[in-house]
């Protein structure tokens, strides 16, 4: 199976997890990427069933609105049941690094807020340790070399992402080559950094399943308590 098979394997599976779930009350949060984007498809095809969705971006809120799913502000929203988005590296905790499509801080937010977050992948995004793939800290403009100052006393060597600006108007700093053996406190050591809006560890509050694309068809891996 090719990778877009695997992500349109994953989203079809979120689908189907959900589904019996839904009723006209509701609101389902939407994740940001090419995975979420099939995921969004499947949606469509529900959208009778529920009220409608909170976004995580302004491409996710466009691709929902042209299927004619109703985007709400999640402030107006008093619960979100599930958020459903994919990832750029998962460990076996589901522990995850997202934001390679910068949309990081708003991923967080939904996340944080939604009582179950059902992570999609394919199975290239499985890890033994996170961090190969550059760790994405949204950071306030002005502050950009005052953080990467501080990402490098923390170990790591971080990359300015060139012509990228948030939709909430900051810049993206990659990490690279960062030792994430222990998530949360690189989670929290980062987010502590004056003038960083938050990074794409999703360790303090990982994903509760992760639906797992591989050949052998989708694996489902609820995280573990310990
Ligand atoms: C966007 C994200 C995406 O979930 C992540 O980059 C995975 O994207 P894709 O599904 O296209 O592989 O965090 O900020």
């Amino acid at each position: 199976m090719t990778q877009d098979e695997l992500k349109k394997a994953v989203a079809k599976a979120a689908m189907d997890h959900i589904a019996p779930h839904l009723n006209r009350k509701s609101v389902i949060g939407v994740g940001t990427g090419s995975t979420a984007n099939f995921f969004i498809d499947f949606l469509a095809d529900y959208k009778n069933e529920f009220d409608g969705a909170v976004a995580s971006s302004e491409a996710t809120a466009e691709r929902l609105k042209g299927h004619g799913i109703p985007v709400y502000d999640l402030n107006a929203i008093d619960e979100l049941e599930y958020y459903v988005d994919g990832a750029d590296e998962t460990n076996e905790r589901l522990e995850l690094i997202k934001g390679g499509g910068a949309a990081l801080t708003r991923e967080k937010i939904v996340a944080a807020v939604a009582k179950t977050f059902i992570c999609i992948a394919d199975e290239s995004k499985k890890v033994d340790i996170l961090g190969a793939f550059p760790l994405p800290v949204e950071v306030i403009p002005m502050a950009r070399s005052h953080v990467g100052r501080e990402i490098v006393k923390l170990g790591g060597d971080p990359v300015y992402r060139d012509g990228v600006t948030t939709d909430n108007g900051n810049i993206i700093i990659d990490i690279h080559n960062m030792d994430i053996s222990r998530p949360i406190q690189v989670e929290e050591r980062i987010n502590n950094i004056v003038g960083v809006v938050t990074n794409g560890l999703f360790a303090r509050r990982p994903a509760d399943l992760l639906l797992l694309g591989t050949s052998e068809g989708v694996k489902s891996i609820p995280r573990q308590n310990s």
